[in-house]
């Protein structure tokens, strides 16, 4: 691949956020280092760091550098000061959803992956989850989430409308049958299509196209029992297709699979640009203390790659991190007897990624108790 220059906005957020965004700037550097790429990183505010420093989770400048750059990195937001108090007018949330919403980033995608090396850690059973690989399509801008929502006078009563309309259904839905067809040719609906009628709708939808995708066999699952299927037999699926409050329920659900949240990336893509940020939260008890996994937001950062269509480098990033986790060096909720902080992980990887045989001479020096070099 010819050397790109790219810009990237990196949103750290709140909580543990800044740290693993670090981490993954580190490996994004490595990565221009080793296959001669310019990355330009513009640090901005959005979250309850956003709140507290400007009054609004996401400040037009933050919106407007997202508009304006190749691929948004975001760490995590959120703090528990608005969590318990439901009269908070303004919420870090807010400039999540916002910021989705604005920049149209309908296809929320999430891999589960089941890796040999954790399969102990996950509290199923490791005859159950081996070898799952399941690839989730999150609709990320419609549904429950952005529906009228409101309280009836006396306050006594309250709403959120759930509606969608057939062409949010259709560009998810196709997206979805694609990566299926690359795949294990296999898609599964996840819906109430027994009680909602937006449910029908989509599988009326996600029906109509199905015969443009011949090679792939798609089945259906109330999400009750798909809720159920993923813990019994997660094996058994594919690509996994919903609206957004389901997806958003079933891919936390999911992430059990994995053995740890701080594992699980995520990217967010629509017609411009695109987002790229870890599952998991903001997880403020862990703040500054140097536990937490830099590894979720680092396989975001390797989907960033893919949708920049730098695929032998998000594949070099993915078998960097394959070999952090076949060496153990991995953060305490991974290994508690072996500890690795969170910066040591993350320049391990970064070692690994600019080349394998020179990260060992690292991992000496981490066990030394070295500084690191990067
Ligand atoms: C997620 C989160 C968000 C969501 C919250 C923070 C608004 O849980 O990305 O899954 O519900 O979409
Ligand atoms: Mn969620």
């Amino acid at each position: 691949m010819d050397s790109v220059s790219k810009r990237i906005v990196v949103l750290p957020g709140d909580g543990i956020g800044p740290e693993v965004c670090s981490e993954a700037v580190r490996v994004l550097k490595a990565v221009g280092d080793r296959f001669g790429h310019e990355f330009h990183f513009d640090y901005q505010l959005m979250g309850a760091c956003a709140i507290d420093a400007v009054g609004t989770p996401l400040p037009d400048v933050t919106l407007e550098a997202c508009r304006q750059a190749d691929a948004v990195l975001l760490g995590a937001i959120g703090d528990p000061k608005y969590d318990n108090d439901p009269t908070a007018k303004v919420r870090p949330e807010q400039g999540l959803l916002g910021l989705r919403k604005s920049l149209g980033l309908y296809a929320n995608i999430r891999p589960i992956t089941a890796y040999d090396q954790l399969l102990e850690h996950s509290p199923l059973k490791v005859e159950r989850i081996q070898g799952t690989d399941i690839l989730i399509f999150r609709e990320l801008t419609g549904g429950i989430y952005f529906g009228e929502k409101g309280r009836s006078e006396d306050r006594a009563s309250a709403y959120d409308h759930c509606t969608y309309h057939r062409d949010e259904i259709l560009r998810i839905a196709h997206l979805a049958f694609k990566a299926a067809e690359t795949r294990r040719h296999k898609l599964t609906l996840v819906d109430k299509a027994n009680v909602l009628e937006t449910s029908r709708l989509w599988r009326e939808t996600v029906q109509s196209i199905a015969p443009q995708y011949p090679s792939v066999a798609l089945d259906y699952l109330f999400v009750d029992n798909a809720a159920m299927q993923i813990i019994l037999n997660p094996r058994q699926f594919d690509v996994m297709l919903t609206e957004n409050m389901f997806g958003d329920i079933i891919s936390d659900e999911a992430s059990v699979i994995a053995g740890s949240l701080g594992l699980l990336p995520s990217a967010s893509i629509g017609d411009g640009s695109a987002l790229f940020e870890p599952i998991h939260g903001s997880y403020p008890q862990a703040k500054g203390k140097g536990i937490a996994n830099p590894i979720a937001t680092i396989l975001s950062a390797a989907m960033l790659l893919d949708h920049f269509g730098l695929i032998e480098e998000a594949d070099c990033v993915r078998d960097a991190v394959q070999h952090a986790l076949n060496e153990g060096v991995v953060t305490p909720e991974l290994s508690p007897v072996v500890v690795h902080t969170t910066e040591q992980v993350g320049s391990f990887i970064a070692y690994a990624v600019l080349d394998i045989a020179d990260c060992e001479l690292h991992r000496n020096n981490i066990r030394l108790g070295m500084s690191t070099i990067i």
